[in-house]
């Protein structure tokens, strides 16, 4: 492309980006500029004329009933308004989990079906349904279904309502309709006069099926806090009430998949992701609520007086409204009892996260942009300089010919595949980025072979649709078509994407999607799918369709075998099984740095364990301090990487002077030592469903004071860190959960559990801590990437609780195929007890005949908490006996013998084998 043409786009991009100083709240909708949210929000509790349920009865294991409504008596000389006919459907899973389904009796005479979002419920879901035999009626105003796991779900007649509560008509769970607000606008003919439209700024939304809008009012009850549906900026892992007493801006949370130019860092308004998922707790009872459902929502938390009334609600329940402008009822309630039973629940709904490969765990270098194969030479080259290790480097938009995706520029990157090579061979990886928004142009063989076949969604005049994106004129697949999803699979291959190798993974940006003309940056409503869905419809979900189908293209270009890497800006329920996300364009400001805290919590609590937040911020130049303080938090995201806005200044690690180098290497190093429990982690979310990083509560649901605790997480059930979030911060009050003591992971010194301390604030590192009675695997040698590390030796971390016990895990599989699906790993359990350290398999017998063998030995045994004085042990089998010697805590810790250590013990990770204190 001609560098005048570049000029002009690079122009246009800055006045669409970089002139704006700031986010531009007229551009997007507030709840009251948004008719159907607006209605639903001003209605009154048990305002409409009561909703009733008749005609309950067992159909195939499920339970149906029709809802009916009378009209209001109409106002003189307006029409009448028809009366509501819905059907229900409920239905019980396995392990505590209800669905409720409701949708228009479509035996009259609509014709346009409602939408059902399909591909986000596991495919076998259904056969973990149970089968209802017994309905029971204690009394004649309602309908009991008996759940399997200790709960009840009564449907109350009329008024209707759904109450889950604890068997024998104990305390409520989750109710539905307590408060009369259920409405569901049918789809109708349109009557003579009315106007459909919707404007907003310059557009104007056809909306030729009329309103379809949905709302319904849930209440968490025994519940004291509420957290999930993200994604929104926010300076608190609990959300906050949106309406009632006391609440200044009255918002509700929006989900509303948009690309939000400079977001703030506290706010309701919606950004890339959404997922319609909720979870209460408090230290009696969690449950969860999921409304599959991908059109636009609003979600009002309601504190004391939302209703008008002058005392104080209910001691411990907290009530909620749920809006969304189409679709049909598609909810489950989730009963917990504890935390992670509703995190369990809701994984077997949506499936856990993908087990990723090794090097996707390890440090992330990103800029936009990589300007040429010289400057990738040069940065690689940077950090074998400066002794830092990094698995990947990515290229954003620019490194393409005129932001055709699967193209490389000519000029700049002759030679991909070279390029490729040279890091594979330091065991590196490359990252490139692949938009959904193809460039309209000719010389773009994608477009016009997408033309050819018809596969762009289409606007409301059945036209391609023509948006603007970086690339200008621009259309887009319609992925929620699977012949389309398998067509863009197909590019992925190694003879379509010429330039690619095996080594280079993607990332998929602007699926939201972001179309910078559009209303609000994105795609209009009217605007058609696959099956005449229209986009109103739909809209949450495209960029889970896009990942999806990018996923699927990886994983077919490796036969199935080479486990994918996709990162994803946009999101919906389920996006956990296609990869990882991250929290878009956030500032290189001190509060953004804080926000990524809440923000990377909720998104583990919402199935997204594989996230993180650009670590120094993308918009604008981070203070050093800043900078490395990012780093030092970075480092326990789930996902780690480093990424900057083309305007900013460069800022390798390496180019801050060599203190901060130091510790930006130090805050990567505590990473890649941590790589063997990451990954370990990693296995457990992708099994189980629990995320790597987790608020505290999670690990100790009784202690109220980690409820709203979004300063400090926990990695895993051993790790607990505090960030620092303040320039020059000295001294930093810090509370440490539980009975236990923890290990501070940079002093060795033990710590009260149960109470704050005032930590004094060093330059090297944030606070973070080894909870007494775990066993931490680490690897202390570094190299240049992960991949390099395969072989090293492994150092066990047991810090003893007061019984002197501890317990810990260590998963390993080849760290790329999918052979662990058929028994190649090795995972074993670490347990300190009454003085002897046992490492014993845990992989159950029979798993397949795939095998993974490890020659890898454990090169120190350091032990936290054990009575001074103690000088031997004796190990088995082989009844050898091993020097125990004072010492720090790792390889390369200061001096201090804080810690018990068995040195070179000689002992294979894969073997099962016992150390005995004398
Ligand atoms: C927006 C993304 O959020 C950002 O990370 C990326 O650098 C730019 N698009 C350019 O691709």
């Amino acid at each position: 492309m001609s560098s005048p043409f570049i000029l002009l786009l690079l122009l246009l991009l800055t006045s669409l980006t970089s002139l704006t100083s700031a986010w531009k709240r007229d551009e997007f909708r507030t709840c009251n500029q948004t008719p159907f949210c607006k209605r639903a929000r001003t209605r009154s509790p048990h305002s409409l004329p009561p909703l009733s349920a008749s005609q309950i009865s067992l159909s195939d294991g499920k339970i149906t009933a029709v809802l009916h409504r009378s009209p209001p008596e109409p106002e003189p000389d307006s029409q009448p308004e028809p009366e509501t006919r819905l059907l229900l459907e409920l239905s019980v899973y396995q392990n505590g989990v209800l669905r409720l389904k409701i949708d228009e009796d479509y035996s009259d005479s609509v014709s346009k079906r409602r939408f059902q979002v399909p591909d986000v419920l596991l495919p076998d879901l259904d056969d973990r349904r149970l089968f209802l035999s017994r309905l029971a009626s204690p009394d004649p105003g309602s309908t009991v279904a008996f759940l399997s796991d200790g709960h009840e779900a009564v449907i109350r007649h009329d008024p209707f309502q759904i109450v889950v509560r604890r068997s024998g008509g104990g305390d409520p769970v989750i109710s539905l309709n307590s408060h009369g607000l259920f409405d569901f606008e049918q789809l109708r003919t349109k009557k003579e006069g009315e106007d459909w439209e919707e404007r907003f700024r310059s557009h104007t939304d056809a909306r030729p099926h009329g309103p379809q809008s949905i709302a319904l009012d849930v209440s968490f009850h025994g519940a004291e806090f509420v957290y999930g549906i993200p994604e929104h900026a926010s300076a608190s892992l609990a959300l906050g009430r949106t309406r009632g007493r006391g609440v200044e801006e009255s918002e509700p949370y929006r989900l509303f998949n948009l690309d939000v130019f400079e977001y703030l860092h506290d706010s309701p308004f919606g950004i890339y992701g959404s997922i319609p998922f909720m979870l209460s707790h408090s230290a009696e009872a969690s449950s969860g609520f999921f409304w599959l459902n991908a059109a636009e929502m609003q979600i009002d938390v309601l504190g004391d007086g939302w209703d008008g009334a002058a005392g104080v609600g209910e001691a411990k329940r907290i009530d909620t409204l749920w809006m969304s402008e189409a679709g049909i009822v598609d909810a489950f309630f989730m009963v917990g009892p504890g935390p992670k039973d509703v995190l369990r629940q809701y994984a077997s709904l949506t499936g856990t996260q993908a087990m990723p490969q090794e090097f996707a765990v390890a440090y992330h270098q990103c800029r936009w942009n990589y300007r040429d194969e010289e400057d990738v030479a040069g940065v690689d080259a940077g950090f074998d300089e400066h002794d830092i290790p990094y698995d990947v480097l990515w290229l954003d938009i620019e490194h393409t010919e005129g932001k055709k995706y699967f193209t490389w520029d000519k000029m700049l990157f002759p030679n991909p595949k070279e390029m490729q090579r040279k890091l594979a061979d330091k065991g590196r990886h490359m990252v490139t980025i692949v938009d959904p928004h193809m460039k309209r142009d000719d010389s773009n063989s994608l477009h016009r072979e997408a033309t050819e076949k018809g596969y762009y969604v289409k606007d409301a005049g059945g036209r391609d649709y023509d948006g603007w994106c970086w690339p200008g004129s621009s259309s887009y697949p319609d992925m929620l078509n699977p012949e389309i999803r398998e067509w863009w699979a197909e590019k992925f291959s190694f003879e379509n994407y010429v330039g690619s190798t095996p080594s280079l993974y993607i990332w998929n940006d602007m699926n939201e999607p972001s179309v910078f003309n559009g209303p609000e940056v994105t795609m209009p409503r009217d605007v058609i799918h696959y099956g005449g869905v229209e986009h109103r419809e739909l809209h949450n979900a495209y960029g889970y369709y896009f990942h999806m189908a990018t996923a699927n293209g990886l994983l077919k270009r490796g036969d199935g075998k080479d486990r994918p890497f996709v990162l994803s800006r946009a999101f919906f329920a389920g996006s956990q099984r296609y990869g990882a996300v991250w929290t878009g364009d956030n500032s290189a400001d001190w509060d953004h740095l804080k926000s990524s805290v809440p923000m990377v919590l909720t998104l583990g609590l919402t199935g997204m364990s594989f996230s993180g937040a650009d670590v120094g911020g993308f918009f604008g130049n981070p203070e050093t301090d800043l900078l490395v303080r990012w780093y030092q938090l970075g480092a326990y995201y789930p996902f780690f990487r480093a990424h900057a806005h083309h305007d900013t200044k460069r800022r390798e690690p390496w180019l801050f002077g060599e203190r901060n180098t130091a510790l930006m290497r130090e805050a990567i190093h505590v990473r890649y030592s941590l790589l063997p429990y990451y990954y370990t982690l990693f296995r457990e979310a992708s099994v189980s469903g629990i995320p790597i990083m987790r608020p505290l509560w999670l690990e100790f649901p009784d202690d109220k004071e980690t409820f709203n605790n979004g300063e400090a997480f926990m990695v895993g059930e051993s790790l607990f860190v505090q960030g620092i979030y303040e320039q020059g911060q000295k001294s930093v009050s810090v509370y440490l959960p539980g009975q236990e003591s923890w290990y501070n992971l940079k002093s060795g010194l033990a710590y009260a559990g149960g109470t704050y301390h005032k930590l004094e604030v060093f330059e090297d590192s944030i606070p973070s801590f080894q909870k007494a009675g775990t066993i931490v695997p680490r690897k202390e040698r570094f190299r240049r990437s992960s991949t390099q590390m395969a072989k090293d030796p492994y150092t066990l971390v047991i810090a003893l609780n007061s019984s002197l016990a501890a317990q810990g895990e260590l998963y390993i599989d080849d760290g790329k195929s999918y052979d662990f699906e058929h028994g190649a790993y090795i995972h074993r359990q670490f347990s300190f007890l009454n003085d002897k350290l046992s490492s014993s398999s845990i992989k159950p017998a029979n798993l397949g005949r795939k095998q993974f063998s490890s020659d890898t030995t454990i090169e120190r045994i350091v032990i936290l908490g054990l009575p001074a004085g103690t000088k031997r042990a004796v190990i088995e089998p082989g009844n050898r006996e091993a020097d125990i010697e004072p010492g720090p805590l790792t390889l390369r810790g200061g001096a201090s013998p804080v810690a018990h250590i068995v040195r070179k013990p000689n002992l294979r990770i894969s073997d099962d084998w016992t150390l005995r204190i004398l």
